[in-house]
C-alpha cells in the first residue's frame, strides 16, 4: 500500500485509477480476496490499481463537533488526510466490507462517517463497486449495506455501478475456494473497464 499521494500522479493519467478499500480486519480473508480479484481483473484490462486496508490506518470516529462545517477542517489529524488524495485521484472505488451484524464493520463505518468533513464536491462522479462477503447463505443479509451505499451515492453524486455479493463465506478461504464468487468478482473488474 502506498499512502504517498504522489504515486498516483506519477503514472500517466490515461488509464482508470481503481482504488480498493478493504474494511475487514482479517488479512487474506474474503473481503480482501474479493477486492484483490476485482482490482487484478481491472488491472489486466489496463487499470492502475491500488489497495488500502482500513484496519491498518488510523482513522478516528467522527466526534460531531462540527468544526469541519465551521472551518472546513477536521479535528482529527490522522490517516484520512493521506488517504483522501488517493480517493480524489481515483475514478473508481472498490469498497469492501464483510457483514457484521447486518451492517458494515466498525472500521468501514468510521471511515464513511468521516466523509461528513471532507470536500464532498470531489466525490462527485466517482464510480463505486461494493464487495460484500457474509456468513449467511442469502444475499438478502446485505440489504442494509447496499441501501446505505445507494443512498450515499445518490446524495454525493456518485454512481454505484456494481455489487459483488458472496453469501456462505464462513471460512477465511471461502471466497478463494468458490469459483462462482471468483468469477463474479473478476467480471466486475472487467466491466468497470469496458461497460462504464
Ligand atoms: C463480528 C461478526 C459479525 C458477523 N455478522 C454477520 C451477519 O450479521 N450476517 C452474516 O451473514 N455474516 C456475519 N458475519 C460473518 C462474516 O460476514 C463472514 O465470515 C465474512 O466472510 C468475513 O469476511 P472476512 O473474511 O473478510 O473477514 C459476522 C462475522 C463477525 C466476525
Amino acid at each position: 500500500m502506498s499512502l504517498n499521494p504522489g504515486t498516483v500522479n506519477e503514472v500517466p493519467y490515461k488509464n482508470k485509477h481503481v482504488l480498493g478499500i478493504v474494511g475487514s480486519p482479517r488479512r487474506g480473508g474474503n473481503t480482501e480476496t474479493l477486492v484483490d480479484t476485482i482490482l487484478n481483473s481491472a488491472a489486466e484490462e489496463g487499470a492502475i490499481s491500488e489497495k488500502i486496508i482500513l484496519n491498518e490506518l488510523d482513522i478516528a470516529p467522527c466526534q460531531a463537533c462540527d468544526r469541519c462545517q465551521r472551518t472546513g477542517s477536521c479535528i482529527h489529524d490522522d490517516d484520512l488526510k493521506k488517504l483522501l488524495p488517493l480517493m480524489y485521484e481515483s475514478e473508481v472505488w472498490v469498497l469492501g466490507t464483510p457483514i457484521y451484524w447486518w451492517g458494515p464493520t466498525a472500521q468501514f463505518k468510521a471511515f464513511i462517517d468521516r466523509w461528513y468533513g471532507v470536500d464532498q464536491r470531489k466525490f462527485q462522479g466517482k464510480q463505486i463497486i461494493i464487495a460484500i462477503p457474509m456468513g449467511g447463505g442469502n444475499g438478502h443479509y446485505a440489504r442494509h449495506i447496499i441501501g446505505m451505499i445507494e443512498d450515499i451515492c445518490n446524495y454525493l453524486g456518485m454512481t454505484l455501478v456494481d455489487t459483488v455479493l458472496a453469501p456462505g463465506m464462513i471460512d477465511r478461504s471461502s471466497a478463494r475456494e468458490s469459483s462462482h464468487v471468483m468469477d463474479s468478482a473478476r467480471a466486475a473488474g472487467m466491466r468497470i473497464m469496458h461497460a462504464y
